[in-house]
C-alpha cells in the first residue's frame, strides 16, 4: 500500500468510491451520484486553494482518498478545515482509513492549520472510532439535522486541535 498526493487521473476512481458511499451509506448526505467531470472540478478547486487530496493505492488501484477544505467560508475560520476520508468498500478494515487520516493531519499541520473538524453521522461507528483513535474529541451532537433513506440523521462533530500556538497568525 502506498499513500501519495492524487493526480487528476485518479478522479475516476475517486468518483467510484464517492458514488458507492452516496448510494449505500449515510456517510455522505447527498442523494445524487457524480460523474468524473464533477470530481475533476472538485480536485482542481482543492489544488487551486492549496488543499491536499491524498490517495491510497495498491497494485495500481486507488483504494481510498482523503482531503480537506475550508470549514466555513468566512475569513475568521481560515485556520480551521473540515475533512473527509473514504475507503473503497472492498478495502475497508485494513488500516487504510487510519493511514490516510494520519497523513492528512500531518498535511494540515504542515500548512499551518490549527483545527480539523469532522462531521460524522452519529451511527457511523467506524468513523467515530477512527477519529477517536487519532485524538479527535466530540464537541457537538446535533439530533435530526439531516435526512436520507427516509429517516432522520444525527450529526456528531469531532475536532482535533493541531497545535497550541497563542498567536493565530504565527506559523
Ligand atoms: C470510516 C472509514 C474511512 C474507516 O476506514 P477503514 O480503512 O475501514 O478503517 P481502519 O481499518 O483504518 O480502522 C480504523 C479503526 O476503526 C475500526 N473500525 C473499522 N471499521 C469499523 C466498524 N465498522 N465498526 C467499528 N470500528 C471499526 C478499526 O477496528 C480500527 O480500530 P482498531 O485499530 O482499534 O481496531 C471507512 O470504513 C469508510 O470509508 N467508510 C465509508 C465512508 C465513511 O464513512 N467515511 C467517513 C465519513 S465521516
Amino acid at each position: 500500500m502506498t499513500l501519495r498526493f492524487a493526480q487528476k487521473e485518479d478522479c475516476a476512481a475517486i468518483a467510484e468510491i464517492y458514488n458507492h458511499a452516496v448510494v449505500n451509506t449515510a456517510a455522505i448526505w447527498n442523494d445524487k451520484i457524480v460523474d468524473v467531470e464533477n470530481r475533476l472540478a472538485w480536485f482542481a478547486a482543492r489544488q487551486q486553494a492549496g488543499f491536499p487530496v491524498l490517495v491510497s493505492e495498491e497494485n495500481g488501484q486507488v483504494t481510498g482518498y482523503a482531503s480537506f477544505g475550508d470549514w466555513r467560508a468566512f475569513d475568521g475560520f481560515r485556520h480551521t478545515v473540515e475533512h473527509s476520508v473514504y475507503v473503497h468498500p472492498e478495502h475497508q478494515g485494513k488500516g487504510l482509513g487510519r493511514a490516510l487520516l494520519s497523513q492528512l493531519i500531518e498535511e494540515a499541520r504542515r500548512i499551518g492549520k490549527h483545527v480539523m473538524v469532522a462531521g460524522i453521522e452519529s451511527q457511523n461507528l467506524a468513523s467515530l472510532h477512527l477519529h477517536h483513535q487519532l485524538g479527535f474529541v466530540i464537541v457537538a451532537q446535533m439530533p435530526q439535522v439531516g435526512t436520507k433513506f427516509g429517516r432522520w440523521l444525527d450529526l456528531t462533530f469531532m475536532q482535533l486541535q493541531l497545535d497550541d500556538r497563542h498567536d493565530p497568525d504565527a506559523i
